[in-house]
């Protein structure tokens, strides 16, 4: 069968016999044979088992996990073909939910392709004796034992094999995650817990004895939910990892949002802040620690950013009073909440939405609609939220300006996708 168009995830489509085959490594344009892994009535899964006319643009993955390890989808992809996907992933989103035929911009590249990420989390199994490490195969809770993850900075897999070494012999079994973030030579650990952990004294011994630079967190969360509940004990060391950019040092504690690729992040905030013109008040929501919102207030007139999780909006205000910047203020709440009162303070705002997967919602989005903000500036790592969110937007009465991936997401088949809208 020939592969006509990628899914969302980046794996092969072709049609045959009435049904939609969606096929592992299977590239545009080859002709393949399958293995079938699950036939439903309308589709079947399969992988690819011989391959004829290979795509060119086909790599070798470089992860020895690839084909396990739900982690990554785009390792077969170079790079050419991985940003293309994207850049076609957007466009069609935006076709199928919003309705709209819109421009997208080719892809931006990250710098880096791997070892791009700061912050990791992997799964926690207890067998044979002893605990071990890894991720989840794609769509599944089979677990893939993980001795290096090859997106993770060399830091957090050096952390992993140190912690993997530690427990290969004691099994802790209310661990669940263990959470680990990067910066520098600064390393946090967070291990997710669902009760008491009978080695973390231990731990912290032969932690406290190798003089990390670094802290560790429990997080206790009984829930399969999400994987962080919001009940954080600091246990030893630093507290808060310190990234320091443009002279600026931004406090990052375990809750608090970091774009994840620092390699690709300066570019879309350059690019963001070409769109707020000197004289706009704006209103930054879901703001994080805020750096952002401080870079806009070296542009605008005045801009107030509003973010929910309480140490990162006090890392913001702290680092505001810090650049004395008079017309930048952060607000601690729910958007939802707190949204409607600071835009009664603004006239005809440029807005920034960098919301979670899930995305703003019709309430934030009629919010600003009725307060008239002039332009919205929506950065998005769903195509799928943003084109939900989009659709609302285009029946208030904006319209599209500008629309742009990010590829902050190397080798997997998410992306981070900007979008600038103004009231028509
Ligand atoms: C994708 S991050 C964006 C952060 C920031 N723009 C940056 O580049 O670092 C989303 C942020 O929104 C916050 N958040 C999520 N839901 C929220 C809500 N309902 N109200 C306020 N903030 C929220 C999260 O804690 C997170 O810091």
């Amino acid at each position: 069968m020939k592969i006509i168009d990628y899914d969302i995830s980046g794996e092969g489509v072709a049609k045959e016999e009435g049904k939609v085959y969606f096929v592992k490594n299977a590239l545009l344009n080859e002709e393949v044979t399958v293995e079938i892994l699950a036939e439903e009535k309308n589709f079947v899964r399969a992988k690819s088992k011989v391959i004829k006319n290979e795509n060119p643009n086909r790599a070798v993955p470089q992860c020895p996990y690839f084909f396990k390890c739900g982690g990554c989808q785009l390792e077969h992809m170079n790079k050419c073909e991985s940003l293309l996907f994207k850049q076609n992933l957007i466009c069609n989103t935006l076709k199928k939910i919003a309705g709209i035929d819109v421009r997208v911009e080719e892809t931006v590249a990250s710098d880096k392709d791997y070892h791009y990420r700061n912050k990791s989390v992997f799964v926690a199994k207890v067998y044979d004796g002893g605990t071990h490490f890894g991720m989840y195969e794609e769509g599944s809770k089979n677990f893939v034992e993980i001795k290096k993850c090859l997106l993770a900075s060399d830091g957090i897999n050096e952390m992993l094999f140190f912690v993997a070494q530690f427990f290969e012999d004691k099994p802790e079994r209310n661990l669940k995650h263990l959470m680990l973030r990067q910066i520098d030579d600064q390393i946090l650990l967070t291990f997710v817990a669902q009760g008491k952990l009978n080695y973390l004294d231990s731990f912290l011994t032969i932690f406290k004895a190798n003089n990390f630079n670094g802290g560790v967190y429990l997080n206790f969360n009984s829930s399969d939910e999400e994987i962080l509940s919001g009940n954080f004990q600091h246990v030893y060391g630093l507290k808060n990892l310190t990234l320091i950019e443009d002279g600026v040092a931004q406090k990052i504690y375990p809750a608090s949002f970091l774009q994840v690729n620092t390699f690709i992040k300066e570019k879309l905030y350059q690019k963001v802040i070409s769109f707020v013109n000197v004289g706009d008040e704006v209103v930054d929501a879901y703001c994080g620690s805020g750096y952002l919102t401080y870079l806009i207030s070296t542009k605008a007139k005045s801009v107030v950013g509003i973010e929910s999780v309480p140490a990162a909006i006090k890392a913001a205000k702290q680092l505001a009073l810090s650049k004395k910047q008079t017309n930048l203020k952060f607000v601690l709440g729910d958007v939802n909440d707190v949204l409607k009162g600071q835009l009664n303070k603004t006239h005809l705002p440029t807005i920034i939405l960098d919301p979670p997967r899930k995305g703003c919602g019709k309430k934030v989005l009629t919010m600003l609609a009725d307060a008239m903000a002039k332009r919205i500036v929506y950065i998005s790592c769903s195509p799928i939220s943003l084109a939900k969110d989009i659709k609302l937007l285009l029946s208030y009465g904006y319209s599209v300006k500008f629309t742009q991936g990010y590829d902050m997401f190397p080798n997997t088949a998410n992306v981070e996708t900007l979008m600038v809208l103004e009231k028509n």
